[in-house]
């Protein structure tokens, strides 16, 4: 179970404190638990996540793994408003000034991405192995390393990530999260 490198409010406006410890205090936690039972004595016992997620078919373990991983990068890519560094720089700013013109064109083509998504799920820009960056819509509890991507940024669109904070407003509570991303982060994952 990762610890969170921010407090309960570090947040806040943008993710209140009883969301994040709804959200990491209970579901991730949930999760942690239900693949700490699950893989007991089954061949993804003391696997790293990630090929925990690639080699698992369908079903439980998958779903749990799944969403350990994808909780684990959505939480380490924020820092409060004031700490986080709000824009990309070096050969992942270029990237994607190449590929959409704009960090605004890219915001907006991920926001509707994270909006156009039906139910539960995850939008993930990720590199693949030559450095382009894709953007994909992940349903449940998958991850963009089943496709043989690397992860980098996403936005987490279950109701459980916004719905005490947003309601209905999906929209609002991803154009809102620009704020609390740290792109150094980001750069680092797609440096690696
Ligand atoms: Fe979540």
């Amino acid at each position: 179970m990762i610890n969170l490198p921010y407090k309960d409010n570090g947040l806040e406006p943008v993710i209140s404190a009883q969301t994040l410890s709804f959200h990491h205090g209970k579901h991730l936690q949930a999760y942690v638990d239900n693949l700490n039972k699950l893989f007991v004595g089954s061949e993804f016992e003391g696997m790293a996540l990630e090929d925990i997620v690639r080699k698992a078919p369908a079903g439980a373990i998958f779903n749990n793994a799944g969403q350990i991983l994808n909780h684990n990068l959505y939480f380490l890519q924020f820092a409060s408003t004031s700490e986080s560094q709000h824009k990309p720089t070096g050969s992942l700013a270029a990237q994607i000034e190449k590929q959409w013109g704009t960090l605004e064109a890219f915001k907006a083509d991920f926001e509707s991405k994270g909006v156009s998504l039906f139910g539960s799920g995850w939008v993930w820009l990720s590199a693949d192995a030559n450095g382009q960056l894709v953007i994909t819509q992940e349903p449940g509890a998958s991850n963009p390393v089943v496709k043989g991507l690397k992860p980098l940024l996403t936005f987490d669109v279950w109701e459980h990530a916004y719905y005490l904070d947003y309601q209905n407003r999906r929209a609002a509570h991803l154009s809102a999260l620009w704020q609390i991303i740290d792109w150094k982060v980001i750069e680092e994952r797609y440096a690696k």
